[in-house]
């Protein structure tokens, strides 16, 4: 909306350039004790109640959501899978992708807030379209496995998105440990992605494409 936007613009210049001057909101009093830059941490974690860490946590609850949901539907995509070697890949992310979920619980934890998972109407949107392209495409096929590998490839370029943004947003913030946290999970699904093009590349594509209907 552009009211909001005109106001929350307002405030983010009312928090940069607010030094010295009585001030009435608490971030207002907040930037005015730690000077501009040097505002960083202060602004984040320890008291959590900029505009930025309140996008930071909600941003967390979605790729919770997003990865607890993942854990129910990997399973689903190696059941359909053609290829072992599909079938390990996706086993193996999937091992991480638990791991991810403990990760984030422990981020909650850190930044003393309760676990909580939001929708993500995008990942809900991504494993919709892996269900469909399993519905068009035949079973026991190198095409079905192509497409599978397809995407969860789109999956982690969402899970990748995500996770450099929450890393970027916990920096800024202060929150250290968090950071390090995400990061660690980020550089997982940045591993996951050429891993599944290797697959795709070793032989099923090539023989997806032999395949008629
Ligand atoms: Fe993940
Ligand atoms: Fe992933």
């Amino acid at each position: 909306m552009p009211t909001t936007k005109t106001r929350t613009s307002a405030r983010t210049r009312s928090l940069r350039t607010s030094n010295g001057s009585a001030s009435k909101s608490s971030d207002q009093k907040q930037t005015k004790a730690s000077n501009g830059k040097s505002s960083k941490s202060e602004n984040g974690s320890a008291n959590g109640n900029s505009q930025l860490d309140k996008l930071f946590t909600d941003s967390l609850k979605d790729i919770y959501w997003a990865e607890k949901h993942l854990t129910k539907t990997l399973p689903k995509m190696k059941k359909k899978a053609t290829t072992d070697e599909l079938k390990s890949a996706i086993e193996e992310h999937l091992a991480q992708t638990e791991e991810h979920v403990s990760r984030l619980e422990q981020v909650f934890e850190i930044c003393g807030k309760k676990a909580q998972a939001k929708k993500c109407d995008a990942m809900e949107g991504l494993t919709k379209e892996a269900d469909s392209i399993v519905e068009e495409t035949e079973a026991n096929t190198m095409t079905r496995d192509a497409g599978i590998i397809m995407a969860a490839q789109k999956v982690e370029h969402y899970e990748i998105a995500s996770y450099g943004t929450l890393c970027s947003f916990a920096k800024t913030l202060g929150m250290d440990k968090e950071a390090e946290l995400l990061e660690e999970t980020l550089n997982e699904e940045k591993e996951a992605d050429p891993k599944l093009s290797q697959v795709a590349e070793s032989s099923i594509n090539e023989e997806a494409m032999q395949e008629t209907e």
